[in-house]
Formats: structure tokens, sequence, C-alpha cells
């Protein structure tokens, strides 16, 4: 019987708990042997809780048990995760983790360490929650040039989105009914400016290239500017907006990105709708392969750090191999960027537009609105673009949208 413990006994720690009841057979069975969790951490007592027993208080009872070979962190956030991550680590013992913060902040030097003490550090449920995508491009990709992963990665924006998308309802008035479903955060920043993404993008980006992606030099926009009017314009040309977290080998250097985008039908992102994340991997060898489900949830996240578990468990005192240096990736400036521009502009300025950018401009008309068109540009630099945009102040109306090809 291998021993584990759980930090933190909230949504997804009591997932990982559950999951490893419930499918203890084939969890038992994957692993060559039972995984019991001898304890779990948290600062709460749960009184009534059929584990209430299991729940302790002070993590030096977990790092002092030899017996306990595997921890699961999902405590979230960098200060006492990051702590006792480093400690169990330390004491050789494996963590398994869906913790994308930390990952993003500190992952070569986790990785390192857990190499230092014959153990693991893993995170698959750290981005897609329950869809498998750290595996596939640690592993099953090993054969391919990893030239671009682009993804829908967070539930929360994309339920938003989809819903002002079908219902033709404001950003705001669909936040707040998020917020009364659960599905968004009492304090939403992180999902909705775009932070919770660039945090997966930053881990998968750094996978891609082997080096350290630092998350806070990606370009990151949220959804907060996109409004119903945008989703009609949309309509008009057969796209949707979707939030991207994207990134791009080019050449030496990394594209990485969080931006709402047009995308077209065609794009196999285009019908991934509500709370579904869904991430293409380009290799150079297979063209696009796409991996689809459940982005967040509780079960799905939990059942990914269970197969993490499984995974430590199979490999005691041995490390799995993970192409995660701490040396800093060279990233590229989104000003050099080329590609389409959607903006919108009050009525009677199409010759001073067409002027600024040229006949190429397309109009894009809505029929029941008359006070303003949409327009979309040729191909251009993201600099040149902001630099007319910034002269247009006077006559534009809402935000300008990216368009990816
Ligand atoms: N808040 C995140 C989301 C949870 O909405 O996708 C999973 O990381």
């Amino acid at each position: 019987m291998i021993q584990a413990a759980v930090l933190g006994y909230g949504t997804v720690g009591s997932g990982v708990v559950e999951v490893i009841e419930k499918n203890a057979d084939m969890v038992g069975r994957n692993a060559g042997e039972e995984i019991h969790v001898k304890y779990i951490l948290d600062l709460r007592d749960f009184p009534g809780d059929p584990h209430e027993k299991e729940v302790i208080h002070d993590f030096k009872q977990i790092i002092e048990d030899d017996e306990v070979k595997i921890v699961c962190e999902t405590m979230g956030g960098v200060g006492a995760a990051y702590e006792f991550t480093k400690q169990a680590l330390t004491a050789g013992k494996s963590v398994c983790t869906s913790n994308k913060e930390l990952v993003a902040a500190h992952g070569p030097e986790l990785l390192a360490l857990a190499k230092e003490h014959n153990c693991n550090y893993l995170f698959e449920a750290s981005v897609g929650g329950g869809i498998p995508i750290i595996r596939p491009i640690k592993d099953a990709l090993t054969a391919e040039r990893i030239e671009a992963i682009t993804g829908i990665l967070n539930g929360t924006t994309n339920y938003i989105l989809t819903k002002m998308e079908k219902e033709g309802a404001d950003f705001e008035s669909v936040l707040k009914l998020a917020q009364d479903k659960g599905y968004a955060e009492r304090n939403p920043e992180a999902d909705v400016e775009g932070h919770d993404a660039c945090r997966k993008i930053a881990i998968l980006s750094s996978l891609m290239t082997g080096k350290n992606v630092d998350y806070q030099k990606i370009y990151t926009e949220g959804i907060t500017k996109i409004t119903a009017r945008d989703f009609a314009y949309a309509g008009a040309m057969g796209m949707s907006i979707k939030l991207l977290a994207l990134s791009r080998k080019m050449g030496e250097e990394t594209l990485a990105m969080v931006a709402p985008f047009l995308i077209s039908e065609e794009s196999p992102l285009h019908m991934v709708s509500g709370v579904f994340n869904a991430i293409m991997v380009k290799g150079n060898m297979l063209g696009d392969s796409m991996f689809y489900g459940r982005g967040a949830g509780k079960l799905p996240t939990a059942s990914a750090v269970v197969a993490d578990v499984v995974d430590c468990a199979r490999h005691i005192g041995e490390t799995l191999m993970c192409f995660w240096d701490a040396e800093e990736a060279a990233l590229m400036s989104i000003d050099d960027v080329e590609r389409k521009f959607f903006f919108r502009a009050k009525a009677g300025n199409g010759e001073r537009l067409k002027k600024l950018f040229g006949e190429e401009l397309q109009e894009i008309s809505l029929s029941d609105v008359t006070e303003e068109t949409g327009y979309v540009t040729d191909v251009m630099k993201e600099k040149e673009f902001a630099a007319l945009y910034e002269q247009l102040a006077d006559i534009t109306v809402g935000s300008r949208i990216r368009i990816e090809a």
C-alpha cells in the first residue's frame, strides 16, 4: 500500500479523496499497489465528514512520516503551497498538483528539486483541468517538433462569451449570471482579465520550448471590453469571439499571448462552447491535433491529479523526464506580429478610414445598425495598426479585436 497526503480539502482536494476512494480498484491496479490517503491537511475541521479522522493541521506530521510517499497539493496560491511543496520534494516525496500559479511561477526550480531528490513534481491538472495535455506533450509527442499551441484554456470566460453570443447579452449581465451559478468567482479578475489563461499558456509554452516562459512577460488581454454588438458583427462575418491563449515558435523566438480573437467557422476551436476547454497542438510531423474536454470542476480536475498520483506510484525513487529548464525563453514582441484587425467606427467615416488603411479595408454593416460600421483591415503589423488606430479615438466605438487566421 502506498500512503498519500492531500494538502487542502477544498473543491479539488476533496475530489482527489473521492476519486481515490470511488475508483480504488482501477487506481490500485494501475498504480500496482493500493493508494491510501493517510492525511488531509487543512486549517479547518470537518466534523461529520467521512474523512474527518484523516484531517490534520500540522504539515510537519506529513513531512516526518516516512510512509507518505506522495503529496497532492490542491491548496492553490504561491505562499504556503510553495513552502510545503519544497519541503515535500526535499524529503523525497513526490508532489502532484493542480496549482497553475505555483507551476507557472516556480516550475523549473521545483522540477530540479524533484530530480535532486529522486522523486517527481507532476502537474497534469494545472492546465485544462481533466483534459490530458501535459502528458501528451511530455510523452506522446516526443517525436514531434511542436510548432504551435492554441487553446481555449479558461472555462469561465468561454462560458461568458458563449452566453453573450447565444443570447445577445452584454458582458456584465452574463458575468453576474455566471457568478450566481457558481461558474465565476465572486472576484472574477483572474479569469476575465486573462491571468488564469496566461499562467496556463506559460506552462504549455515552457514545455513546448524546453525553456522557461515567464508568465509575467506574456501579453495578456481579457474579455471585459467585448460587447453584444461585437458578437453581432462576428455573426455577420460567420465568426465567433473566443479568449485564445497561444504560443508559436517564430524562428529562435516564441510568441505567447492571451487575448480575445475573432475566429472563423473553419477553426476547430469555433465549436468549443460553454465551460469546455480545447487545446490545439501543431507538430511538424503530426500536423494539428486537438484535446477537448472539461477544463475545470471538482472531479475532472481531481481525476488528473490522481492520474499523476498513479504515475508517481509507478515510479517511486525515479524521476520522470521533463524538459523545462530555468533558462529564459526569448519571447517575441507582439508589435511585429502580422494579422487582420476588426474595429468599429461612427458612420460617415469610410473615406477617412480608407485613406488611412487603404482600399483593402473591408466594411461590415449590420442591417439594424445605422450609427456605426464595422471594418476589417488587411494583414498588417500590430504596431502599424496600433499607430493608425490611435489617431481615430474621435470616431472609433468599442474596442478593436484581433482576427486569428
Ligand atoms: N477558473 C478556471 C476556469 C478554473 O474557469 O477555467 C480552472 O483552472
